[in-house]
């Protein structure tokens, strides 16, 4: 392969936590004015391997150069010196200080600062890549998107000669992506070396140079982009081969193609309710907190065999409707229904008997930890496992193989569901809720963390549970998955929907205006 002379290179890095290899033996190289994406599923090595070069994580074997020449970095101080830059996910930001003053801040530490100057050095570096921010705003006032555009600057004023970018796009709207693939487009016409680090096919097939896929710690593949499919890419970020599964690049990208085991039984519907009656129907619901509304009289019908999904930046109602979908919170007013049934006052119990499922975001919380993989899939149906005052263990044994091996989880029924990978504990959630045939599933954040195999899966699960004719209210952060699987997108802003699109309408430019509160489309 031809490629430019390397600025900076890793060489047989490894780095060890107990027993797992992190990163197996792993060389990497940035030539100037080139980006390299850094592409493997959750868990790879990806972050590891950036940590070591900037310096937060020590590697048991290996060793980085610059221009040739070997490097010692023990601390991120020595990385920054070296010319080495880093924006992580967790961004360090002082939010009552302009941005200015936490550029200049980070670039003399604590000691006094000549703002006039410092002022004048930050609106040139931001000029340089194209970043328009006014200097003086409060960090508190700028958006997530121009945050990291500001870690960047801050980066860049040590002198920066390569910038790592570890998942950046994680918490951006469209919009931000754009402004962002802008800014590391001008960065490489700069000579800047950038790695770019993400599980985004789409993206590093978009924005990269080259790519180095690293799977299980083990770099598995490096291909220049302009010459490789997201097929090709997926399949190496997998470990399949790449021609049937994933071979087709619209199939890659979308994800949706694995065949899918057994599907969830189909709801059993009650003679109560007819085809017409929704899966649920919200009125007006309402949230208030210390006057304010949080939930802002949201209304909304999911059909039958539909879904619909909730999309809106962090931070905008998401967390408090799913809780008073869910019935943890009591609702102000509004009323809901499901599948015919007004929950409005139900509790939990109530809800799921009404044909409620629920898959929330915060994973860990709806397990009990301490109890078995067995265990937590009857948590919900613990009565009907009781025979004669006694717990039916041979049963639950038997429910619990069969949706094991129904689910593919990776797991034994006895097993502490503590100790279940993010992926395997998903899928024992999900296990958990379509068992009971839900009517209604809302589901947050369903595919949050997971690989792409685990992805896959979960889709294909939820598309059956639709296609049994169950209702499907979907609130992610994931656009790409919010198109994979909707019909039909609301959008939720400030606790109110800002409108509604189909799936067909909804592209990010039209949701990012609307998740900005922005415009909303006729
Ligand atoms: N400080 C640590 N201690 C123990 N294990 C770790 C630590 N940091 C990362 N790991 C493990 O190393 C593997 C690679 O993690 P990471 O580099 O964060 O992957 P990626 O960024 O590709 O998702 C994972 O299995 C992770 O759990
Ligand atoms: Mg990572």
């Amino acid at each position: 392969m031809s490629r430019p002379h390397a600025l900076l290179e890793l060489n047989g890095v490894t780095k060890r936590f107990g027993d797992l290899t992190a990163n197996d033996s792993v060389s990497v190289s940035v030539a100037a004015g080139e980006v390299v994406a850094l592409l493997g599923e959750n868990g790879a090595g990806k972050s590891t391997l950036m940590k070591i070069l900037y310096g937060l994580v020590r590697p048991d074997a290996g060793g980085i150069s610059m221009n040739g020449q070997p490097l010692h970095i023990g601390s991120p101080r020595d990385a920054m010196s070296a010319g080495i830059g880093m924006v992580t996910q967790e961004f360090s930001l002082v939010e009552t200080m302009t941005v200015t003053e936490n550029v200049a801040l980070s670039a003399v530490g604590l000691g006094i600062v000549d703002t006039r100057a410092a002022r004048q050095r930050v609106t040139a570096a931001m000029e340089r890549i194209g970043v328009d921010i006014e200097p003086d705003r409060l960090v508190s006032t700028l958006s997530l998107g121009e945050r990291q555009r500001v870690e960047i600057v801050k980066a860049l004023f040590h002198d920066c000669r390569v910038l790592i970018l570890d998942e950046p796009t994680a918490v951006l709207t469209p919009q931000d992506v754009r402004a962002l693939f802008a800014t590391i487009d001008r960065l490489r016409q700069t000579g800047l070396g950038v790695l770019f680090v993400s599980h985004k096919l789409r993206e590093v097939a978009e924005i990269s140079d080259r790519v180095v896929v690293l799977r299980r710690g083990q770099l598995v593949g490096e291909r220049v982009t302009s010459e490789v499919g997201v097929g090709e890419l997926a399949a190496l970020m997998m470990g399949v081969k790449a021609a049937a599964p994933v071979g087709d690049t619209a199939a890659a990208v979308g994800l949706p193609t694995e065949a899918s085991p057994d599907a969830p039984a189909a709801p059993d519907r009650g003679e109560s309710t007819t085809a017409q009656t929704p899966a649920l129907v919200l009125t007006e619901l309402t949230l208030e907190r210390h006057g304010r509304s949080i939930v802002d009289a949201v209304t909304l019908t999911v059909q039958r065999g539909e879904v619909v999904g909730i999309a809106g930046i962090t931070g905008n109602g998401q967390t408090e409707l799913m809780e008073l979908l869910c019935g943890t919170e009591q609702t102000t007013s509004g009323r809901m229904e499901v599948d015919g049934v007004d929950v409005t006052r139900s509790d939990v119990a109530g809800r799921l008997a009404a044909g409620l499922g629920r898959l929330t975001e915060d994973r860990r919380g709806s397990v009990v930890p301490q109890l078995s993989v067995e265990e937590n899939l009857v948590l919900e149906d613990l009565p009907t496992y009781v025979r004669r005052g006694l717990v039916d263990r041979t049963a639950i044994r038997a429910h619990a193989e069969r949706l094991i091996a129904r689910f593919d989880i990776v797991a034994t029924p006895a097993a502490a569901v503590s100790t279940l990978s993010g992926g395997n504990m998903q899928k024992v959630l999900l296990a958990r809720a379509l068992a009971r045939r839900p009517r209604l599933l809302v589901a947050a954040q369903p595919t949050r963390g997971l690989d792409i195999g685990a992805y896959q899966f979960v889709h294909s699960q939820l598309k059956e549970l639709r296609d049994s004719g169950a209702g499907l209210l979907l609130i992610s952060e994931d656009l790409d998955e919010m198109r994979a699987l909707c019909d039909r997108i609301a959008v939720l802003f400030r606790g109110r929907i800002v409108g509604t699109l189909t799936v067909e309408e909804a592209t990010s430019e039209r949701l990012g205006v609307m998740m900005t509160g922005e415009a909303v489309p006729a």
